[in-house]
């Protein structure tokens, strides 16, 4: 597998902690949306990291073909 699947064709919105690091499930397998929980493995896909500079509501892409990952730009709205 080189291309993800999609896990849903809208963002996640989380509430982020200031300060926290978050690991983005980029291939889609993951069963704890939209973070990774290892589900990548063998697929040659790895997660991505985004740290929370402060508290707030950030949309974490869902389809995994957005162009600014980990987060929507409105890709989804063309699949
Ligand atoms: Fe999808 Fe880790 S489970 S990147
Ligand atoms: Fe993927 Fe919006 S959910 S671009």
């Amino acid at each position: 597998m080189t291309e993800p699947v999609c896990a849903q064709k809208e963002p996640y919105a989380v509430d982020v902690e200031a300060g926290r690091a978050y690991f983005w499930c980029a291939c889609g397998l993951s069963k704890k949306q939209p973070f990774c929980d290892g589900s990548h493995s063998g697929t040659g896909i790895q997660p991505v990291r985004y740290k929370a500079e402060q508290a707030d509501t950030v949309f974490f892409c869902g389809c995994k073909s957005t162009g600014d990952k980990p987060l929507c730009d409105g890709t989804h709205n063309t699949l």
